[in-house]
């Protein structure tokens, strides 16, 4: 019989200090008001410890929240459909998405262009984690917390199937 393992890439600590880490550098390079959208499920719990590490230095963004789906199962497929929108307006405002993570970069291509068809003044983009090499669409993440190995990754609010995303770490799937 197979047996899975979820072996650990980032443990909860490391995961909170590169947080604190990113929280900086994203107050060194955004200035004024930043409005978040935070693109779920997948990024809830980066979401809610990026913004509390925002507080702790005193930035204070408004936030809202957008699901959008490209994905399912372990492999990404091509289209990509708004399940949930924002409900506030990012007309004119300098906005950070912010998403679990960046792989085709289809997800975030959307997001992007969707935000500046409405308007937004700036964009900015802040993923947990990159899987470098994988990209096929033209976009850029500004502030990437890990590179992470070209492993199926969960935890830390990412999924398998909608499983594993409590985990207060973010590990791999390992199948013997
Ligand atoms: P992209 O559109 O291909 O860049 O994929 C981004 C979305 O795919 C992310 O927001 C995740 O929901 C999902 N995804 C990509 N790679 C993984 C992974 O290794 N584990 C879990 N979800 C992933
Ligand atoms: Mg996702």
């Amino acid at each position: 019989m197979a047996e899975l393992s979820i072996p650990v890439l980032y443990s909860a600590e490391d995961i909170r200090d590169r947080i604190d880490e990113l929280a900086h550098e994203i107050s060194q390079n955004m200035s004024g008001e930043v409005m978040i959208v935070s693109l779920l499920r997948g990024s809830f719990m980066f979401t809610a410890d990026l913004i509390r590490a925002m507080y702790h230095i005193g930035v204070q963004p408004q936030i809202d929240f957008m699901t959008l789906s490209s994905y399912q199962g372990a492999q990404s497929t091509h289209e990509v459909t708004i399940n949930r929108d924002i409900t506030d307006s990012v007309s004119g405002k300098t906005v950070l998405i912010l998403d679990d993570i960046l792989e085709t970069g289809r997800t975030l291509s959307y997001a992007t262009k969707l935000l500046k068809e409405r308007g937004a003044k700036e964009l900015k983009i802040a993923v947990l984690l990159e899987k470098p090499g994988k990209l096929d669409v033209d976009v850029r993440a500004d502030f990437v917390g890990f590179k992470v190995p070209d492993k199926f990754v969960v935890g830390y609010g990412l999924d398998y199937d909608n499983h594993y995303r409590e985990l207060p770490y973010i590990g791999y799937l390992e199948i013997h």
